[in-house]
């Protein structure tokens, strides 16, 4: 991903509104995307801010008169359920209170999870545009399908966002939203390496994993951990032990991960590019007796087993994305263009490179933060992520207490 911020993104058909706005601005059309008719013009246009997002879903009450202004349903497709626990315990309930907290009753909205399945998510979105459906928000599986769904729903008329994932070569006339992902990677790849000097490791031999090559962001989350790992390996400070082939799918991730180790028994740390990912590397570490913070792994999702992991010393830290505010960033999109109103350029805040299509996608990011146990009460527990009572049951107890969650 090549982005770059970009304050003033007013096409000109906003400029008029939007020059004219102190809190508020005077109507405008949007200029692509609209699903539904523009909105009258005496309706006024909330500026919503992407920084402004809280846990407690507030901003989104801004958003109720152009809830009320739009029509047609809200979609969201997502990929799958066993990838990443992140689409069952965050992505669908934080989606649902964002679309809920501006004011959408049940009917508005719906949000489907393909189940891994290319074919059902095009049956799902088949269905969305039967119902008359007017925004469609899509976590692509791969690019392929992601852009053949999409490019079905711009066709009749619906407006598009990608969500999370960039589909590359999607429809032109599209927005996406999600985390900077190679900053994403970068985190990963600097949170590895100061646990390698915090849990004292002598001659690092590193494994370095990877998401599934289909998914855009598996690409982006590589190019930014190796660009903090590959100076290490150039200075001879540690050993790339190899870059197998990468995958989404834990069972996979283990599988490699033990041929690797089998085949080099020098491998003493692995990046895994997520928390499910690493948490069945984890589970082959344990069969063999390795103690805690003694082999160094990696992740992203603040997912559950991934938090108790960093707890008791088996994973480094986690890229928490905090997903309500990407949640929020995505159902505000979503809401001004199914108004038929352009999203101002304080919600969307960057541009995307779609290298397939060559053009820049506007989009909105939301900021990741590296968690391990020193920040996991202040930021995800904090948060209300996840529950006290969930987090700390069992084995984990003395390691929470020794973190201070309680
Ligand atoms: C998401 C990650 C997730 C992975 C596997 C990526 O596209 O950004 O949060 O862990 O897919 O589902």
């Amino acid at each position: 991903m090549t982005s770059s911020r970009k304050p003033f993104m007013l096409t000109a058909v906003f400029l008029t509104g939007a020059l004219a706005l102190t809190s508020c601005s005077s109507d405008s059309t949007a200029d692509g995307g609209a699903a539904s008719p523009a909105a009258s013009d005496s309706a006024m246009v909330p500026e919503i801010d992407v920084a402004a997002f809280t846990a407690d879903f507030s901003e989104m009450a801004k958003l109720t008169d152009i809830a009320a202004q739009g029509s047609g349903l809200i979609q969201v497709l997502l990929p799958d359920t066993t990838t990443s626990t992140r689409y069952v315990q965050y992505d669908a309930p934080y989606l649902t209170q964002a679309f809920e907290a501006a004011g959408l009753s049940a009917d508005q909205f719906k949000i489907d999870n393909a189940q891994g399945d290319v074919q059902t998510m095009q049956t799902q979105a088949d269905a969305a545009i039967a119902s008359g459906a007017s925004v469609l928000l899509v976590d692509p599986l791969d690019s392929g399908s992601g852009a053949a769904i999409e490019q079905k729903a711009v066709d009749a008329g619906l407006a598009v966002i990608d969500y999370d994932r960039l589909v590359l070569g999607g429809p032109q006339d599209r927005y996406y939203v999600s985390f900077d992902n190679v900053s994403v990677g970068e985190k990963i790849g600097q949170g590895m390496v100061e646990c390698v000097d915090a849990w004292g490791l002598a001659d690092p031999n590193l494994l370095v994993m990877a998401g599934d090559p289909k998914d855009n962001n598996a690409k982006l989350f590589k190019e930014g951990y190796m660009s903090v790992l590959d100076p290490k390996f150039t200075d001879g400070s540690y050993v790339n032990a190899g870059e197998p082939a990468g995958t989404w799918v834990p069972a996979d991730a283990a599988t490699t991960f033990e041929q690797q180790w089998t085949a080099d028994g020098k491998i003493n740390a692995v990046v895994t590019p997520n928390d499910d990912n690493a948490n069945a590397v984890i589970a082959v570490l344990k069969k063999n007796k390795i103690g805690a913070e003694t082999f160094p792994t990696t992740g992203q999702d603040a997912s559950l087993p991934g938090l108790q992991n960093i707890l008791t010393g088996f994973q480094c830290g986690t890229v928490y994305k905090p997903i309500y505010l990407e949640a929020q960033t995505a159902a505000a999109l979503a809401l001004y263009l199914r108004a038929g109103l352009e999203p101002p350029s304080t919600l969307v805040n960057a541009t995307t490179a779609d290298s397939e299509l060559g053009v820049d996608i506007p989009s909105a990011y939301a900021v990741p933060i590296w968690v391990t146990s020193e920040n996991m009460g202040e930021t995800v527990v904090a948060d209300g992520a996840v529950e006290v009572a969930e987090l700390c049951a069992g084995d984990v107890q003395d390691a929470c207490t020794e973190a201070g969650i309680s």
